[in-house]
């Protein structure tokens, strides 16, 4: 008979984080200092914008770090996820490829960003903080944080990016339901925003730009501090509760991945699945594991950017990190991806593609819809688009397996639900929707910007 659906308890949530630091023989290098570019060695961050034990966890070459209690018991009111094989999918497209993939569109808000949005909750509340700033593309991870937010009684301020504040209403009365202040950004709120606002008062924003915003509020507010959804090393490690659970569901089905995909804004869903499946690469134990990270045409830093230097929001305020970028300065097009229009990537999953450890790729966004919608007639999910990003790669290996007879096993991280995105699925089905050309001059221009370090 079938099996559908693999399924934990919750005494089976892990216990602890995993950190592929520990396992990489190259980690990325240290972050530089935003105004001097020099090598920040120690914690913490000038100015420490985030509560201690983010930047403890930072900076950590420990393996496996420890999930607070109060964490978990959060984290249970969804957790663990459900894995599915999507027997139906493979049949309507005629694949012997073995295809499984991680729900995490079960949590309250409807992603994996809770993932880490409740722990850094905690850690601010055992801080003694009032309230965390944040910014957010699509809304998935301001909504997440003010739900984590409130659960703690917290504050939360949210930056918007503006394209998104009035693509998506549903996520702003989201995040205002759980308890948050949401502004489009740029603002007139802060000095980076207005700046921003004199020379293109139209602008469709960026996350960058709500970055700037997001870390000026709180370090100008006593009480608060900022709150990362994406990109750096303890956002990543708190999401691979998704992989290590995945691990015990894959051996439940009887089954280890060929090849593991997510799509990858600042890499947090994909790194959260793949990391604890990529310890295994690492190791030699799985030698020929493939690991895909996959965006979107509109912002290709990893297909298009190049790995260098460059500072992770456009007002240069925070760190400055080895990274694939397509420069600080640079403004994507509006595609309905919101999440997946950041400038860089995390600099340990860049690290790992510059060594040959994983695989990137990029899609338009017609193309994502098309295949998002073909999942959600066999599957029955609508998925956000950035997640449809994860779908495409894991059909074309799917076609692939058609083509060569091969029964591959893929596993995807199914990062979202799109219930708050059907503007994009409508605009889709009435043939409305662009891809863009990205000009090569625009990236050339914003690369000219980057900081000049030896
Ligand atoms: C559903 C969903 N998937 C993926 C992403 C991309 O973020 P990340 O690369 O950090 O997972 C986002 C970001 O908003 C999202 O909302």
């Amino acid at each position: 008979m079938k099996q559908y659906k693999y399924l934990l308890q919750e005494k089976d949530l892990p216990t602890h984080w995993y950190n592929i630091l520990a396992d990489m023989k190259n980690p990325p290098p240290f972050y530089r200092h935003p105004a001097t570019l020099e090598e920040m060695v120690n914690p913490p961050m000038p100015p420490p914008v985030f509560p201690m034990a983010l930047i403890e966890q930072e900076f950590s070459k420990e393996r496996y770090i420890e999930i607070p209690d109060k964490v978990r018991d959060v984290l249970k009111l969804w957790r663990p996820s459900p894995i599915y094989r999507a027997h139906r999918w493979e049949a309507a497209l005629d694949t012997p490829a073995k295809i499984y993939y991680k729900w995490e569109g079960v949590s309250p808000p409807g992603s994996h960003k809770p993932n880490t949005a409740v722990a850094q909750a905690y850690y601010a509340k055992e801080e003694g903080l009032e309230g965390l700033a944040t910014e957010t593309g699509a809304g998935q991870w301001g909504s997440a944080l003010c739900f984590a937010t409130q659960l703690f009684g917290l504050k939360c301020k949210v930056f918007m990016v503006t394209i998104s504040y009035h693509q998506k209403p549903y996520r702003r009365i989201l995040m205002e339901t759980w308890g948050g202040e949401v502004v489009p950004s740029p603002s007139s709120e802060t000095h980076a925003g207005r700046a921003i606002l004199a020379k293109d008062p139209e602008t469709s924003g960026s996350l960058g730009i709500s970055i700037s915003e997001a870390i000026e509020y709180a370090v100008t507010h006593d009480g608060w501090k900022y709150s990362l959804g994406s990109v750096v090393n303890f956002v990543l490690l708190h999401q691979t509760v998704i992989g290590q659970e995945a691990r015990m569901q894959m051996e439940m089905a009887g089954d280890y991945p060929d090849i593991v995909i997510g799509c990858a804004g600042g890499g947090s869903n994909a790194a959260g699945l793949i990391f604890p499946f990529l310890k295994d690469k690492l190791d030699g134990t799985r030698p020929d594991l493939r690991a895909i990270f996959v965006e979107s045409t509109a912002c290709p830093s990893m297909t298009r950017g190049i790995y260098a230097y460059d500072w992770g929001d456009t007002a240069k305020t925070g760190p400055v990190a080895k990274m694939h970028t397509v420069g600080h300065g640079f403004i994507p097009a509006p595609v309905h991806a919101g999440g997946l229009r950041y400038h860089g990537m995390a600099p340990s999953i860049c690290a790992l593609l510059d060594q040959g450890q994983a695989e990137a790729r990029a899609y338009h966004q017609n193309a994502i819809l098309g295949v998002a919608v073909n999942f959600a007639q066999s599957e029955g999910i609508v998925v956000a688009p950035e997640t449809a990003h994860a779908i495409q790669a894991t059909y074309d290996e799917a076609m692939a397996c058609k083509e060569s007879g091969e029964a591959k096993v893929i596993l995807f991280n199914c990062s979202g639900h799109g219930h708050f995105d059907l503007a994009a699925y409508d605009a889709f089905h009435r043939h409305d929707l662009p891809d863009y050309e990205l000009e090569q001059i625009k990236i050339e221009q914003a690369l000219a910007e980057l900081p000049q370090i030896p």
